[in-house]
């Protein structure tokens, strides 16, 4: 029997720190060998593609030409926007934004992967020295779904790339364009330190007492309450932690402007 073409996906990296990609990597359930082997057809992606130079932007057109209107654009890393140097960041010679745009083009969605992608990240961070925009900020015609994280959790991406493409319809999405299925609920109200939060137990400091009995970070910094995203329930590298159960604050890296927000080593 003739295989069942898979859906076609081409994955564009343009400012980012390949953190998004090592994250996709992680996933367990599904493993990326099994989204790339039985979900999807990844025609374009530059750390995970064997070919390279003229061969790889061979394949991207050969993607668009073939799949016109069926096929899955990724993003990860923000872009210079339309007003900035279109040399800031170019790839085969091409500049971000020409790449995007004319991928795009033939595309069924656009998927924005890491927070630089949603919403421009560090590039974006001040003093924003690229003129860094965010998909969602330039693509106004197809529907963009927004995974965010620095770096999304693994099984978020692979979750939301195979339901789209089973199923081919949009998931229901918060008012940063999240799916709600992972990004409707806070950290703290899925934090298992949350009863320390209730009862006003909190660390004042990385290694006294309260920290070492596994309080409420709060006063370390911790942005939970006002970060939304999957960490407390579907954890990091196989379900084996996340940054609360580590002893470590969250950041709110799910968050636009996190990296300006304070998130960083700051205590209340
Ligand atoms: Fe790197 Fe974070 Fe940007 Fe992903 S969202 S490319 S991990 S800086
Ligand atoms: Fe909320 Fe953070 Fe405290 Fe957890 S550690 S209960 S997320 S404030
Ligand atoms: Fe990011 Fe906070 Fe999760 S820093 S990884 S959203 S616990």
């Amino acid at each position: 029997l003739e295989k069942a073409r898979r859906p076609s996906v081409i994955w564009l990296s343009f400012q980012e720190c390949t953190g998004c990609t090592e994250s996709l990597t992680r996933s367990f359930s599904p493993t990326v060998e099994n989204l790339i082997f039985d979900v999807i057809s990844l025609d374009y992606h530059h750390t995970l593609q064997a070919a390279a130079g003229d061969a790889a932007e061979h394949a991207r057109e050969q993607a668009m030409n073939t799949n016109a209107g069926e096929y899955l654009v990724v993003v990860d890393g923000s872009l210079p926007g339309p007003n900035a140097n279109p040399g800031y960041s170019t790839i085969a010679g091409i500049s971000n934004y020409d790449m995007l745009m004319d991928t795009i083009d033939g595309a069924a969605a656009v998927v924005a992967v890491g927070t630089c992608a949603a919403f421009g990240g560090l590039p974006k961070a001040d003093p924003n020295p690229t003129g860094a925009v965010s998909v969602q900020d330039l693509v106004k015609d197809k529907p963009v779904i927004n995974v965010s994280g620095c770096p999304p959790v693994p099984m978020v991406i692979t979750g939301v790339l195979a339901q789209f493409l089973t199923f081919g319809t949009l998931p229901e999405l918060d008012e940063y364009g999240r799916p709600r299925a992972f990004f409707g609920q806070s950290i703290h109200d899925r934090c298992y330190r949350r009863p320390f939060y209730d009862k006003g137990k909190f660390a004042e400091s990385f290694d006294d007492e309260g920290a070492k009995a596994g309080w409420c970070l709060y006063r370390l910094g911790c942005k939970g309450p006002m970060t939304y995203n999957a960490c407390a329930t579907m954890k990091w590298n196989g379900g084996a932690s996340w940054p609360v159960e580590a002893g470590y604050p969250c950041l709110g890296c799910s968050e636009p402007d996190f990296w300006d927000a304070g998130g960083f080593y700051k205590a209340l």
